[in-house]
């Protein structure tokens, strides 16, 4: 029950978002990636990232994962707490953002609503959502730290996609699938998104 902060007023500085985007050569945005456990959010998130660096491009990785050892290590996985993770995230993103760099969240964000919020604070078309859309089976079997496993004997309880809900976007800016049963590499995924971010006018 905090006491919300009254008298405090908002201070404009001389650089703007304009002059660091200039100065980056980029536009800021915030790149949302949406998907189970074991989807390769992370994994997509340190590739993007890697090829942007390598391009010539500032951009800076949230990971859920990472997030909650420190920034929301005070944080559970039910569903108001989740809620507030990702808040507290978007709110770090659209500074990253506004500072002129390539924010690349990556957090199961299983919630629509909890991510439309996020969207709603940055401005038009600068939140770009990236569905991993790899069914469950494909998760499960990947399994990279045993977590299904757990979840599947009681031993992890509210565990996403087995006892707990996971809500697919219904209209994000880009769909990762698999193609003809097979995923794509973290590297083709990358491209994919970079091809977004040129397209759209983010790198220049
Ligand atoms: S959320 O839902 O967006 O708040 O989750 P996030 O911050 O991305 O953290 C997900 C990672 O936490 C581990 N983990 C769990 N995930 C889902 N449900 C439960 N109950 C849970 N408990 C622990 C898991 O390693 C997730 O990492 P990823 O990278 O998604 O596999």
């Amino acid at each position: 029950n905090a006491v919300k902060a009254t008298n405090i007023r908002w201070h404009e500085c001389q650089i703007r978002k304009i002059d660091r985007q200039n100065l980056l050569q980029q536009k800021g945005c915030v790149i949302w990636i949406t998907g189970l456990s074991g989807s390769g959010k992370s994994t997509l998130a340190c590739a993007l990232s890697r090829e942007l660096h390598y391009r010539g491009h500032l951009s800076y990785v949230l990971d859920g994962d990472n997030l909650r050892h420190g920034l929301n290590r005070d944080l559970s996985f039910k569903a108001e707490d989740r809620a507030e993770n990702i808040r507290r995230v978007g709110e770090v993103a659209k500074l990253f953002a506004d500072a002129g760099v390539i924010c690349i969240a990556s957090l199961i964000s299983p919630y629509r609503k909890d991510r439309d919020a996020c969207r709603s604070l940055v401005p038009q078309s600068t939140f770009i959502e990236v569905f991993m859309d790899f069914p469950l089976e494909i998760c499960e079997a990947r399994d990279p730290k045993g977590l299904y496993k757990l979840a599947r004997t009681g031993k992890i309880k509210g565990f996403t996609g087995i006892d707990d809900p996971y809500e697919p976007p219904l209209n994000c800016e880009i769909v990762l699938q698999p193609e003809n049963g097979k995923c794509p590499s973290p590297q083709t995924m990358a491209e994919q998104v970079i091809s977004y971010l040129q397209q759209n006018g983010f790198l220049h």
